[in-house]
């Protein structure tokens, strides 16, 4: 049964740990697994990654932003997403294209329908459910700064932004869920790791029993 899940969030939300825990939980259990994310999951995409995360990129135009993103998105979409989908995998994705609807759309304020026109283009593919993992904007970037600090990394040029933008998303997010009541599912990120683990398990394997008709 191939199902496509996304996971989307602020920064520091979580999205990354609730995503290997389903997967671990689900290869416990032989169902076969694709782990992905973006912008990244190929190595032309990875490269893009650089580029766009880069911290010392110069100025880069709104326009420049969105389409490298979408770039990347084409060829992950081509190399990985449909592949697996193909063999019947589940794939578990950490972001795709409601994060552009919510960086470069609400948050950048591009054209939303064009974001949407441009994106069925490169992708052409929408997920059947898609989990996200909702926090304030404080909270978040209060999270991926200790997380960055930890690891000895220096926040990237979209954690550089400021809260203001963060708050953008995260609005953005919520937007997009209330407007698509039945592909999203919103989880409290503020609750304890293992709460959430178990809570994200079991509206998968609710997903997974109803047999939800691919929306590919
Ligand atoms: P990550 O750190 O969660 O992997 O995401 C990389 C950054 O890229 C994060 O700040 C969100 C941003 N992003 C966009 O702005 N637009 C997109 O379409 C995607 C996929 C990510």
């Amino acid at each position: 049964m191939s199902l496509f899940i996304t996971f989307e969030g602020i920064e520091g939300a979580g999205k990354t740990s609730r995503l290997q825990a389903l997967a671990e939980h689900l290869r416990n259990q032989n169902v076969p697994v694709t782990v992905t994310h973006e912008p990244g999951g190929c190595p032309l995409a990875d490269g893009i990654r650089a580029l766009l995360l880069a911290p010392d990129q110069p100025p880069m135009a709104d326009r420049a932003e969105l389409l490298l993103y979408l770039a990347a998105r084409a060829q992950h979409v081509r190399e990985v997403v449909r592949p697996a989908l193909e063999r019947g995998d589940v794939v578990l994705c950490d972001r795709f294209h409601d994060s552009t609807l919510a960086y470069q759309g609400y948050a950048r304020g591009l054209d939303i329908v064009l974001i949407r026109q441009i994106n069925q283009f490169a992708a052409g593919i929408a997920p059947d459910a898609t989990f996200l993992l909702d926090l304030p904007a404080e909270e978040g970037l209060r999270r991926s700064h200790r997380r960055d600090q930890l690891k000895g990394l220096s926040s990237d040029r979209l954690e550089r932004e400021h809260l203001d933008f963060h708050r953008k998303v995260r609005d953005g997010f919520l937007k997009l869920a209330s407007g698509e009541k039945e592909r999203f599912h919103i989880f409290d990120a503020t609750r304890p790791p293992k709460d959430l683990d178990r809570e994200i398990a079991q509206r998968f394997a609710v997903l997974a029993s109803s047999g939800m008709a691919p929306g590919r």
